[in-house]
């Protein structure tokens, strides 16, 4: 079992005391990723793949190795198969820049994804006049696959689903979603920003084209991100950006791409964010994923029991804990959702997200809800205690 208290020494954030409930939106960062990304302006701060003096050998080594790390941490072949990117919300634009699409494709979603996996579908419908369909769920985000049979077919190109819902906190079957879609001929886009952070992932295993995530959700550093990219898929993605460090070859009237994942990375990319990101990889399967998972398991059990217990007090997402990870969202009757995290915030020193969560179809289709809900999240530095301080504050809360 994890041990939270040996944990908790790596982020002396927490010793202000604070109650930080809001890892999903974006996780704290332990001191070996912090000395990681210091260590780099300390003592290498240069260009990576360009210069042949030893700062920049360096840097560049640290640079290749975190591709390599994060490439292991999801069970990719190789580095080559993920290029680093800012956030997940750029890697899946970058897909959805990447295809030729025409009038006779289709993209097939669903209605629980956040923004950046559906607004950038509606945007390929509008550019390209694609067909677009929204596979619907249960209120409790649960998937009849029957559903998804019946939305793909051979003119799917692209299958888009999250892996984890940002609201409601349930898991998706996407390994048996890219069954379906792979029958058809048609691609496979994870959004694996609460994916990735939670649950032990291996991309081969799953089975998909692209896996898209967020390292700053993961205990690296804002800024960080990846896309990975299935073998059979790299030479037909085209690059979001071209330009420095993407080419092999230039004359006046032609240019032929360097190899990726470098094909991927225009410009000068975000060292720092990149080498932290490889140090939390290894500081998550340091810790291992499985007990990261198993942690976070008896966090949601904690969270989900504790409040649906509270009369008054409207909680989301499935019932069954080991269908979702450590995060809730939930109502107060007769309460605005900003109003509960604003008095956590200030009488309870609690951070929560208040809102529609980035998720606007689901809140509308799903609950009706306009100004969305509020949404406690764990990470594996949160104690049991920390959540029964929640349940009691959101307790006192209801009962005015
Ligand atoms: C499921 C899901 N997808 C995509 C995103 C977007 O992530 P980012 O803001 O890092 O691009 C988030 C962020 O909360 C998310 O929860």
């Amino acid at each position: 079992m994890l041990d939270v208290e040996r944990i908790r020494r790596d982020f002396p954030i927490l010793e202000q005391g604070y109650i930080y409930l809001d890892s999903a939106a974006s996780s704290l960062t332990p001191e070996p990723v912090v000395n990681k990304i210091v260590e780099f302006y300390h003592e290498y701060r240069a260009n990576v793949e360009r210069g042949v003096h030893r700062w920049s050998q360096r840097a560049s080594e640290e640079y290749e190795r975190a591709h390599e790390e994060v490439a292991r941490f999801i069970g990719a072949p190789g580095a080559e198969n993920v290029a680093m990117v800012k956030n997940t919300t750029e890697a899946i634009n970058l897909v959805a820049n990447a295809l030729d699409w025409s009038k006779e494709d289709r993209v097939v979603t669903s209605v629980i994804e956040h923004h950046s996996n559906f607004i950038t579908w509606l945007r390929v419908r509008q550019r390209y006049g694609v067909g677009l369909k929204v596979v619907r769920s249960s209120e409790e985000g649960v998937f009849d696959l029957g559903e998804w049979e019946k939305a793909v077919d051979d003119s799917t190109k692209l299958v888009a689903v999250t892996h984890v819902s940002n609201v409601l906190g349930c898991i998706v079957p996407v390994k048996e979603i890219a069954e379906i879609a792979h029958e058809h001929g048609a691609l496979v886009l994870v959004d694996g920003a609460q994916g990735v952070p939670h649950i032990p992932v291996d991309v081969t295993d799953m089975g998909v084209d692209y896996l898209a995530f967020s390292g700053h959700k993961m205990l690296g550093p804002t800024g960080s991100g990846g896309l990975y990219i299935a073998d059979q898929v790299l030479e037909e993605t085209e690059p979001l950006c071209i330009g420095g460090g993407t080419i092999a070859d230039v004359s006046i009237d032609d240019y032929a791409l360097a190899v990726p994942p470098m094909r991927f990375e225009a410009g000068t990319p975000s060292i720092a964010q990149v080498i932290g990101l490889g140090e939390a990889c290894r500081y998550l399967t340091r810790v291992g994923m499985k007990e990261v998972e198993a942690w976070d398991k008896r966090l949601a059990n904690r969270l989900l029991d504790g409040l649906t217990e509270l009369e008054g007090v409207e909680v989301y997402g499935p019932q069954d804990p080991e269908m979702r990870v450590g995060l809730a969202t939930f109502n107060v009757d007769g309460m605005n959702p900003h109003d509960v995290a604003l008095t956590l915030d200030e009488e309870y020193g609690i951070a929560t997200r208040s809102g529609h969560h980035c998720a606007l179809p689901l809140m509308k289709e799903l609950f009706g809800l306009r100004e969305g809900n509020v949404r406690a999240s764990t990470y594996l530095y949160n104690t049991l205690e920390e959540v029964d301080r929640l349940v009691s504050a959101v307790e006192e809360i209801s009962k005015g």
